[in-house]
């Protein structure tokens, strides 16, 4: 039997706990259209990802700062009419709930009514801790995101491997207890050393999903564009490419264009 056939009806915040309690790795990756999402889901995937990525894999954009509440909406609508099983987890973009948590329950609300996906995820630990704590006072469920932080990138400065030393590692384990403690359902860490993921994953009870964080955790996540090989540019060690849609694109646009142009598309077979 394969893993789509043995899956629950629908994957849902207490599945993933479970999974983590009976040590079954979670798989989630990202999507940010109807299409996409449909194929993945039906794959067999745990949790789609409506990341704030669409900012740069979608639009172009070099950050994930631009992308605004009402796209990610619109991206969050279309995933949720494409899944039936997977959990549906949206992005809070930048600026949608740093300011105060007033204003992130108002963005939260909004993700949750008009996109209809099953829980929202937003970065930082005890910077936003309040947001947090509001947003799941409402009943939505909120999964953190703690390491390399992209909404951060310009205190950063680069996008290389964060928690290196041990201030910031002991940080990073404080915020991970801090947001689990307020009541969040899951936290994502983004490349940061594999000794300390593990470290914070069986420290927590809520599964931890790592991406560039080694397979101590509870399960992966991975940019869809970036795994399908369609995103050539981005090359990061963590990242196994499972397919080069980039190639298999082009040949096809290639192919077409050939056609069109000798005149052999379309043919006989092919028209009214
Ligand atoms: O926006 C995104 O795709 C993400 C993943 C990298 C975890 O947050």
């Amino acid at each position: 039997m394969s893993a789509a056939n043995e899956r629950p009806k629908k994957v849902t915040t207490h599945v993933l706990s479970e999974m983590k309690m009976k040590g079954e790795k979670i798989s989630m990756l990202t999507a940010y259209d109807y299409s996409l999402a449909s194929i993945v889901d039906q794959a067999g995937i745990d949790v789609v990802l409506v990341g704030d990525s669409a900012s740069n894999v979608m639009a172009g954009w070099e950050t994930t700062i631009p992308i605004t509440l009402d796209q990610m909406i619109y991206h969050g609508a279309s995933v949720v009419r494409g899944v039936k099983t997977a959990l549906v987890v949206v992005d809070m973009p930048f600026g949608s709930y740093q300011g105060n948590s007033r204003e992130a329950l108002q963005s939260a609300i909004r993700i949750m009514k008009e996109t209809a996906a099953d829980a929202v995820k937003l970065e930082g630990g005890v910077e936003i801790i309040k947001s947090v704590k509001r947003i799941l006072s409402a009943g939505i469920p909120v999964m953190g995101h703690l390491g390399l932080t992209p909404q951060s990138i310009h205190k950063f400065g680069t996008y290389t491997v964060r928690a290196r030393q041990e201030e910031e590692a002991k940080k990073l384990v404080e915020d991970a207890h801090l947001l689990e403690e307020a009541g969040c359902f899951g936290v994502v860490l983004e490349k940061i050393p594999a000794k300390l993921a593990g470290e914070v994953a069986s420290g927590l009870k809520i599964p931890v999903i790592g991406i560039g964080a080694g397979n101590q955790v509870d399960g992966q996540v991975l940019v869809l564009h970036d795994m399908l090989g369609i995103n050539q540019a981005f090359s990061p060690r963590f990242l196994r490419r499972y397919h080069n849609l980039f190639a298999e694109i082009s040949g096809a646009v290639a192919n077409y264009v050939e056609d069109v142009k000798t005149g052999d598309f379309p043919n006989e077979r092919e028209q009214y």
